[in-house]
C-alpha cells in the first residue's frame, strides 16, 4: 500500500502532540524538497531576519526547528551556537545532517524544554505556532529557558493568533515577563506558491525577556 505524503492541509488539521509526532515522522524526508520548495516557504527567512535585525545573539534555541530551515538562515548570518528542539525526532534527524546545530532536544513544547534555566540569549520559532500545532500556553515554557534580556522572534500564523488567544496571552506576559513587544505581519509563502494557502500570513512577535 502506498502512503500519501503529508501536506499542509493534514498539518493544519492536527489535534494532539501525538498526531504531530506521527505526521512529522512521515513528512521529514520530503519536507524540504516537497512542501518547502513547492510552496516557496519564506517564513524561516523572515523569522531569522527579524531576529538578526533586532540584534539577536547566540546561544539561540530554534523552537519547533523541524528540518532546520530557520537555523540555516541564522547560521548564514553568522549567529550561533544554535540548538534545535522539536517533538519529532525524525525532523530533528534531518536538521542534524546539515551541520547547523550544536544540540538537538526532543521535547513537547506544551510540557517543557529539558534545558537548564537561563540557557539561551535568543529564541526563534518559525511555523510551529500555527493551526493544529502549538498554542499560547507554551510561551512560558520558552521563557523558562531564556536569559534575562533574551531576544525572541516567534512567528505565529495570523489566523491562529486571532483564534487561539495570543492577544490575551501576550498582554498578560507584558505585565511582568516580557518587554519591547512588537508584531509585524509577513507573507508565509513567496511569489512561486500556488496552493490554496499561498496568501496566508503570519505575525512575527519580537520581544525581550524582562
Ligand atoms: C511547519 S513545521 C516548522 C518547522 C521549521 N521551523 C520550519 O519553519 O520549517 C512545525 C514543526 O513543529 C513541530 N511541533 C509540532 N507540535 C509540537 C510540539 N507540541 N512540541 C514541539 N514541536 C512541535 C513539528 O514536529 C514540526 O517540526
Amino acid at each position: 500500500m502506498t502512503r500519501k505524503t503529508p501536506d499542509l492541509h493534514a498539518a493544519y488539521a492536527l489535534d494532539s502532540p501525538e498526531e504531530s509526532r506521527r505526521l512529522y515522522a512521515q513528512w521529514a524526508e520530503d519536507y524540504d524538497q516537497g512542501f518547502a520548495a513547492r510552496e516557496d516557504y519564506m517564513l524561516p527567512l523572515h523569522t531569522a531576519r527579524a531576529f538578526a535585525t533586532a540584534g539577536g545573539q547566540g546561544p539561540v534555541l530554534d523552537v519547533g526547528a523541524g528540518t532546520g530551515l530557520c537555523g540555516a538562515v541564522l547560521s548564514q548570518f553568522g549567529l550561533g551556537p544554535i540548538d534545535a528542539t522539536d517533538i519529532s525526532a525524525e525532523m530533528l534527524d534531518r536538521a542534524m545532517t546539515k551541520d547547523i546545530y550544536r544540540d538537538a532536544i526532543v521535547a513537547d513544547l506544551n510540557v517543557g524544554i529539558p534545558a537548564p534555566a537561563d540557557s539561551y540569549a535568543g529564541i526563534v520559532s518559525s511555523g510551529t505556532f500555527t493551526l493544529g500545532h502549538v498554542g499560547p500556553s507554551a510561551l512560558p515554557n520558552l521563557l523558562d529557558v531564556a536569559r534575562r534580556g533574551a531576544q525572541f522572534a516567534i512567528s505565529i500564523n495570523a489566523q491562529h493568533y486571532a483564534e487561539a488567544g495570543f492577544d490575551a496571552a501576550f498582554a498578560d506576559l507584558q505585565r511582568d515577563r516580557i518587554s519591547d513587544f512588537t508584531l509585524t505581519e509577513v507573507r508565509i509563502y513567496g511569489d512561486l506558491a500556488a496552493g490554496p494557502n499561498k496568501d496566508d500570513t503570519a505575525l512575527i512577535a519580537l520581544f525581550e525577556k524582562s
